[in-house]
């Protein structure tokens, strides 16, 4: 088991830079899947997520070259359109190589990916978007077989939610099918934009990214493009928190500020002092946070990935704060791991009510996903004593060397 060692009490200071977003990146090493030829990715994190993605794609037939934040991927002209469980299993979002599969081969056989960390996590509205465009699926003994007709065809669609990965879905079934497709009540996130962004250069015809409502006009094919990733917000808001939950002073270079509105605008209720400009952020923390409510929602609202980290620095802030999960049905599983250390937490189905205590201790924890892990990491930044963050891995699938950037920074941390 992998564990991270943090001795509490250091006050982070000095200036640390992020690098691309995990949950843009992984999406677009899956479009490139749309068009034979050499794609090249910049800005890309050197992560776990983006090594298990380079085995789905590895296993597609692609071949991967790994550079210094870069990638290349060679996509052949016949790709094996089987993504089998345990790749699956291990990468849930490669359930979106479905799209692309039918687009180029008319097959796909996909593991399903079931549950995970985070809740049930289904994928009803993938299937369910594809469906409408002419694909069939029929599960047979755990593995998705989707087959297809011809090419997509392009049709509105109504999303019941702005889920991400099934907005992402019909922008890959969309971009190749024959007619217009209009996704409704499409997702927003920034990830989102910079995927069609990527799609765009590729030749995909699609306006209204960054709306709720996206039209993509079919093309007949795209090719191969250079596209640089869009820098990471979580990765910026979790050193953000960082900072104030150690009452420091740390400067995030490489961010988009804007893509964190929400967040930063909390972080500021806590107390914390937030400056802005382009591609920076510097939060210098209070000596005690103050409490806040927030809710986590889709974007532009906070988001749901920088809840744990908000939690680890409400645990020891003046007063109460009630704090509401709206994406995910099981996120609240770390909490138990932060009681350890004595927070005061109390969980009433969606909801968390935190009640700031005075110090924290530290203890042997257990990371169950990436966001709590990272959070567990903070709140061993405040706690007195110290505190081994197990199961670590988890922090390694979208933190590029987390112990090394915020040792830099001044932390007690050591990787064991
Ligand atoms: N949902 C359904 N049916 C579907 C699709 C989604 O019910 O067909 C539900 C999910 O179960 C969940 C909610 O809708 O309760 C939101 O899911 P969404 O599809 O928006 O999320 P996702 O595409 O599975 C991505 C990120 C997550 C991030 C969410 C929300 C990637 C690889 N993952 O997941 O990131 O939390 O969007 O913003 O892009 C992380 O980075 O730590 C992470 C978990």
């Amino acid at each position: 088991m992998s564990v991270i060692v943090v001795e509490g009490g250091a006050r982070l200071q000095g200036t640390v830079g992020v690098r691309g977003a995990k949950n843009a990146v992984l999406k677009e090493m899956v479009s490139a899947l749309l068009a034979p030829g050499r794609h090249h990715l910049t800005n890309v994190p050197t992560i776990l997520d983006v090594e298990l993605m380079s085995q789905v794609l590895e296993h597609l037939g692609c071949r991967v070259e790994q550079g210094n934040e870069e990638l290349w991927l060679l996509v052949p002209d016949e790709l094996n359109p089987e993504a089998p469980i345990e790749l699956v299993r291990q990468m849930r979002a490669s359930i979106v190589v479905l799209g692309p599969l039918l687009a180029r081969t008319g097959v796909a056989r996909v593991a399903l990916p079931g549950g995970d960390d985070l809740g049930a996590r289904p994928i009803d509205m993938h299937l369910g978007g594809l469906e409408a465009m002419g694909a069939e699926f029929e599960l047979v003994h755990g593995e998705l077989v989707g087959a297809l007709d011809g090419r997509f065809k392009g049709t509105e669609v109504e999303l019941p939610f702005p889920s991400v990965g099934a907005t992402e879905s019909l922008l890959f079934a969309g971009a190749t099918a024959e007619g217009e497709t209009v996704i409704v009540n499409a997702a927003r996130e920034p990830e989102i934009l910079d995927l069609i962004d990527h799609l765009v250069a590729m030749g995909a015809d699609i306006t209204g990214g960054g709306t709720s409502l996206v039209t993509v006009v079919g093309v007949e094919a795209l090719s191969a493009v250079e596209h640089r990733v869009i820098p990471d917000r979580l990765e910026a808001g979790t050193y953000a928190v960082a900072a104030a939950i150690t009452g420091g002073d740390v400067t995030v270079t490489g961010c988009a500020p804007t893509h964190l509105r929400m967040e930063l605008m909390k972080l500021e209720e806590t107390g914390a002092q937030v400056e802005r400009g382009d591609g920076w952020l510097r939060v210098i923390g209070p000596e005690r946070p103050t409490h806040v409510d927030f809710a986590t929602l889709p974007f532009p609202g906070f988001h749901t990935d920088m809840h744990p980290q908000m939690v680890a620095l409400l645990t020891v802030a003046s007063g109460t704060s009630v704090i509401t999960e709206n994406l995910y049905d099981s996120r609240f599983r770390y909490v138990g791991e932060l009681a350890r250390m004595g927070a005061d937490i109390t969980i009433e189905v969606q909801h968390a009510i935190v009640r700031g205590v005075d110090r924290l201790s530290g203890c042997p924890v257990l990371a169950p996903d990436i966001r709590a892990g990272a959070a567990l990491v903070l709140a061993g930044l405040r706690a007195d004593g110290t505190t081994s963050v197990g199961d670590a891995e988890h922090i390694d699938r979208g933190y590029e060397d987390f112990t090394g950037r915020l040792g830099a920074l001044g932390a007690l941390v050591s990787r064991g």
